[in-house]
C-alpha cells in the first residue's frame, strides 16, 4: 500500500540529469527517455512470474525458466507518455498498447481527456501506466479512473520525474497503485511546473513550441 519505489541507479541519475537541462534538444531527449525506460523497466518487471520449462542447450537437456505468460498492457497517458513505449515494448515485445489522451487546461491545470482506446482484455492485464511527469496528479488520477472504469484492476504507474504533491493525490485516492518513478523532486511552481523538473516534457519531445 502506498508504495513509491524510487529508481536511483547511477545510469538513470546521469541520463535523467542530461535530459533536465535546456541545452539538451529533442532528439537527445527521446533517446535518453527510451533509455532511461528500459532501465526502470527492469525494476518495474523485477516481481513478474516465472515458471520452469524443459529446454535443450547444445550440452544436454535442462530445466530453465520462463516468463509465466503474464498478460500486460503499456497504456501511455498523450502525448509525452509516448515516449516511454518504445523502451517497454523493446523488454516485453508480447505486451499490448492502450493509449489516453489527456492534456492539461492552461488555465485551470485540470486534465482534459480527447481519446481512449484499450485492448479489449484490458480487465486480465497488468497495466503500466506511463508517463514522464507527475505533478498535480490530476491527469494520473484520471487516467486511473478510465483504465479502472474498464475493469483495470492491477495498475503501476512509471513516471519519471514526480513532485511530492502529485504523488500524495494519487495515492490518497488509489493507495493499491505502486508509483516508479526516477526523482521526486522538490514542489510544484505557481504554474503547477516541477521544480527544478526539466520544463514542458511533451513541447521537449516532439519539438512543439
Ligand atoms: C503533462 C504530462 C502529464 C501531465 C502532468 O502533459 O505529460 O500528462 O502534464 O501534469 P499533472 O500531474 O498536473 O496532471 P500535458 O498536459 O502537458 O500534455 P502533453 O503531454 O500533450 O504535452
Ligand atoms: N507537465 C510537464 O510536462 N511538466 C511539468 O513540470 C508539469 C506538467
Amino acid at each position: 500500500m502506498k508504495r513509491v519505489v524510487i529508481t536511483d541507479h547511477p545510469l538513470i541519475q546521469h541520463k535523467l540529469t542530461l535530459m533536465r537541462k535546456t541545452s539538451t534538444g529533442s532528439k537527445d531527449f527521446r533517446e535518453l527517455l527510451t533509455e532511461i525506460t528500459m532501465l526502470m523497466g527492469y525494476e518495474v518487471t523485477k516481481d513478474l512470474p516465472l515458471r520452469d520449462v524443459e529446454i535443450e542447450t547444445p550440452i544436454q537437456k535442462t530445466m530453465a525458466k520462463e516468463l509465466d505468460g503474464k498478460k500486460l498492457a503499456i497504456v501511455p497517458i498523450l502525448r509525452a507518455g509516448i515516449g516511454m513505449v518504445d523502451g517497454f515494448i523493446s523488454l516485453i515485445p508480447a505486451a499490448k498498447v492502450g493509449h489516453i489522451g489527456l492534456y492539461r487546461d492552461p488555465e485551470t491545470c485540470e486534465p482534459v481527456e480527447y481519446y481512449c482506446k484499450m485492448p479489449q482484455d484490458i480487465g486480465e492485464r497488468e497495466v503500466f501506466l506511463v508517463d514522464p511527469m507527475l505533478a498535480t496528479g490530476g491527469s494520473a488520477t484520471a487516467a486511473i479512473e478510465l483504465l479502472r472504469a474498464r475493469g483495470a484492476k492491477n495498475i503501476r504507474m512509471i513516471n519519471l520525474v514526480a513532485a511530492p504533491e502529485g504523488i500524495e493525490v494519487v495515492h490518497s485516492k488509489y493507495p493499491e497503485v505502486d508509483i516508479y518513478v526516477a526523482s521526486v523532486d522538490e514542489k510544484l511552481n505557481d504554474h503547477k511546473y516541477i521544480v527544478p523538473g526539466l520544463g514542458d516534457a511533451g513541447d521537449r519531445l516532439f519539438g512543439t513550441k
